[in-house]
């Protein structure tokens, strides 16, 4: 039987040690074996740097999830060249809370939101909910007064479809990538100003009087 989700409320929560399985699991069933990044990797990172590991709940449920690596600077070349893959990421690439002040660019490893098995309306309400709370998940991992670039790889058509709408840009096709997921990048100014402006016309539509996120205007 389908839930009604329509009252509920869905919060972002800091992923634990314990999530990292289930976060395996949803990213082999979204991605395929083929391209979902290794448990081993997943751990390796999560020990690294865990601020940017957060879990999507609704009414104590695990729904989703968001991944977001700081990117250290010896790691931007291969991005900005294009020629970038996932396992290339080690965890000397990635900056360690104590160097917050210090990133400059954001990797989002993975979003998956809701079930990718049936139409419903989780994931709209888990993306409201990562809109609402984009600046302090943000602001977990970086200053986002001193962040430049936002990349992301195309790891499925929803994917693409989802990162051109908060107006990504694609930095190198799948075919210049030799059978490579396409590569995308987006000024942090940008997606700042559309997901704000993505929330606030949910909320139009849903006709709820909420003001907008209070991060609107930081940065
Ligand atoms: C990626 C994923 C989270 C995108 O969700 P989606 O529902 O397919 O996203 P869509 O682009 O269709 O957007 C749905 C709606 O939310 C809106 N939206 C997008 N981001 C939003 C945000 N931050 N706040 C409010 N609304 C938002 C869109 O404008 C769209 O609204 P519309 O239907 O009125 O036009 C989801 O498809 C998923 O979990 N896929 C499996 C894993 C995966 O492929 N991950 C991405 C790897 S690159």
């Amino acid at each position: 039987m389908r839930k009604d989700t329509r009252n509920m409320v869905c919060y972002a929560n800091p992923a634990t040690p314990e999530d990292l399985d289930w976060i395996f699991g949803r990213e082999i069933d979204s991605y395929t074996p083929q391209y979902a990044v290794a448990r081993q990797t997943l751990e390796q990172w999560y020990g690294v740097n865990p601020d940017g590991f957060s879990i999507l709940t609704m009414n104590g449920c695990r729904i989703g999830h968001l991944t977001i690596l700081p990117l250290r600077p010896n790691i931007l070349e291969s991005f900005d060249q294009g020629t970038i893959v996932e396992r290339d990421i080690r965890a000397d690439c990635i900056y360690t809370p104590t160097e917050k002040h210090l990133t400059r660019n954001l990797y989002i490893e993975s979003i998956i939101a809701g079930s990718s098995h049936a139409h419903s309306t989780l994931p709209i309400k888990a993306l409201t909910c990562l809109a609402r709370d984009f600046v302090p998940l943000i602001s977990a991992i970086c200053d986002p007064a001193n962040l430049e670039n936002v990349y992301a790889l195309a790891a499925s058509g929803s994917g693409e479809r989802f990162m051109k709408g908060l107006g990504f840009d694609q930095l190198k096709s799948s075919q210049q990538r030799a059978g490579q997921h396409a590569l995308y990048v987006a000024r942090f100014s940008t997606l700042r100003d559309n997901i704000g402006a993505l929330y606030n016309r949910r909320l139009k539509t849903t006709g709820k009087s909420v003001p907008s996120p209070f991060w609107r205007g930081l940065g």
